[in-house]
C-alpha cells in the first residue's frame, strides 16, 4: 500500500540551501526547500503534494485561527558518518498524533500519508541534513481546522502539512526552573496528553511571568493542589534518586507520552537504574535533597534532548546542583546521542531508515 501512495511531486527550481549555512543553527528558524500538504475534505484525504516551500494563502474564517482544532509532532532525522539517512521512532509520533487527532475531533491520517509522505519529504531534503553535534533536521506534521465559518462545530475539512527544519540545540546551557503553583497547564479530563497547539499558547504567560524572575521554564504541578509535578516546557522530567530514576506517570493523562522519555527509561534500565513512573510530590523532592539522595534532575524530549537543570526553585526553597560533576544525564545523552548518528548499533530498532 505504501508504495503506490500517489505524491504529487513539484520541486523547486532552485535551492535556498546555496545560501544557508547548515553551521550552529538556531532552533526552528531555517526551512527547507520543500513541503508536504494534504486536504480532508468529504471524509477522505486527498491532493497528497510535495511542493516548494511557500506560505499558506487561508480565509480569515478558517476555523482552526478561532476555535483552536490545531495538533502538531515534532521528531529528528539524523545523517550518520556515511551519508545514510534515518529517522528516530517515527512510528511512535505517528500513533501519538492520531492520539492527539481524537481528542481534538479531528481525523486520523492513515499511516501511509503520515509514514511515505514524511520519508518521502525527506530523502528529497536530505542534503538539509546538518552533520555536527546536536544537529538534526527538525520534522514538523501538524494538522488544522479549514472550514471556512464561524461557529463552534468540529470542522469538516483539514489540511496536513509537513514542514522541515535544520535545527541545532533547543536549550544550550543548564536550565533554570520555577516549580508553578499558581498557573495550570493541564487537569485530568482536559488535554494534556494531546500535542495540541492551545498547550502551548495556554503555558506561555506562565513561562513568560517565571521568566521575569529569572527562570528558563517551569515544572507544572497538578491542577488540584499544586503538589504533584507534572513536566516542563516541551520535556518530560527525570530525577535521579538513590540508584533510582524516577519520572511522573502518565495516568492522569495531564503529561505528554514523551518519545524521548520512553527511549531514557529504556536507556537508564540499561544503565542499571531502577526506572519508577509514580505520582512525584515536591514534598518527594525536597526530602531526597534534604538527605543528600536527589543526585540529578533532567528534561527529556525532541527538541531539547537531554538538558541538564542546575536550579530548581519552589516557593522560598532552592535546590541548585553542580551539573559539572554529574555522570548519569550525560551518559544518557552519548547512548542516545550514539544510537541517533550510527555510531553504535541500533539496538532497540528505533532508527528508521529513508
Ligand atoms: C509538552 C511536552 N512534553 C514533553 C515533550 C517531549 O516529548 P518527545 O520526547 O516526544 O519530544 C514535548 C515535546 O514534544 C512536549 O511538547
Amino acid at each position: 500500500m505504501i508504495a503506490t501512495l500517489d505524491i504529487n511531486v513539484q520541486k523547486a527550481e532552485r535551492s535556498k540551501l546555496l545560501s544557508t549555512s547548515l553551521e550552529e543553527m538556531p532552533f526552528g528558524k531555517y526551512f527547507t526547500d520543500h513541503m508536504l500538504e494534504a486536504d480532508y475534505e468529504d471524509g477522505e484525504w486527498k491532493n497528497i503534494e510535495i511542493k516548494p516551500y511557500q506560505p499558506l494563502l487561508l480565509d480569515p474564517s478558517t476555523a482552526a485561527i478561532h476555535y483552536g482544532q490545531s495538533i502538531f509532532e515534532g521528531l529528528k532525522a539524523y545523517k550518520d558518518d556515511n551519508g545514510n539517512v534515518s529517522i528516530f521512532r517515527p512510528y511512535d509520533n505517528y500513533k501519538r498524533f492520531n492520539v492527539s487527532a481524537e481528542r481534538m475531533q479531528m481525523p486520523s491520517i492513515p499511516e501511509e500519508i503520515f509514514m511515505e509522505g514524511m520519508r518521502r519529504l525527506v530523502e528529497l531534503d536530505k542534503n538539509w541534513i546538518p552533520h555536527q553535534e546536536d544537529h538534526a533536521l527538525y520534522i514538523r506534521p501538524f494538522m488544522f481546522a479549514t472550514d471556512a465559518v464561524l461557529g463552534v462545530k468540529p470542522s469538516d475539512k483539514y489540511k496536513f502539512m509537513i514542514i522541515l527544519s535544520p535545527t541545532g540545540p533547543y536549550y544550550n546551557k543548564p536550565m533554570r526552573i520555577y516549580v508553578e503553583e499558581k498557573y495550570v497547564r493541564a487537569a485530568p479530563g482536559g488535554i494534556g496528553y494531546a500535542k495540541a497547539a492551545g498547550n502551548y499558547g495556554a503555558s506561555m504567560h506562565a513561562t513568560a511571568e517565571a521568566k521575569k524572575i529569572g527562570y528558563d521554564q517551569v515544572l507544572w504541578t497538578d491542577a488540584f493542589e499544586h503538589k504533584y509535578v507534572q513536566e516542563i516546557g516541551t520535556m518530560n522530567v527525570f530525577f535521579i534518586i538513590g540508584n533510582a530514576a524516577f519520572t511522573p506517570d502518565l495516568t492522569s493523562g495531564t503529561i505528554l507520552s514523551g518519545v524521548t522519555r520512553e527511549s531514557a527509561m529504556t536507556l537508564l534500565k540499561e544503565m542499571g537504574f531502577d526506572v519508577i513512573e509514580r505520582q512525584i510530590s515536591v514534598d518527594d523532592l525536597i526530602d531526597a535533597h534534604r538527605a543528600n539522595m536527589l543526585y540529578e534532575v533532567f528534561g527529556t524530549g525532541t527538541a531539547a534532548t537531554i538538558s541538564s537543570i542546575r536550579e530548581l526553585r519552589y516557593k522560598d526553597y532552592v535546590i541548585e546542583f553542580d551539573v559539572e560533576k554529574w555522570r548519569t544525564a550525560p551518559e544518557l545523552k552519548k547512548r542516545l546521542d550514539e544510537i541517533r548518528s550510527g555510531k553504535v548499533a541500533d539496538r532497540f530498532g528505533w532508527m528508521y531508515k529513508v
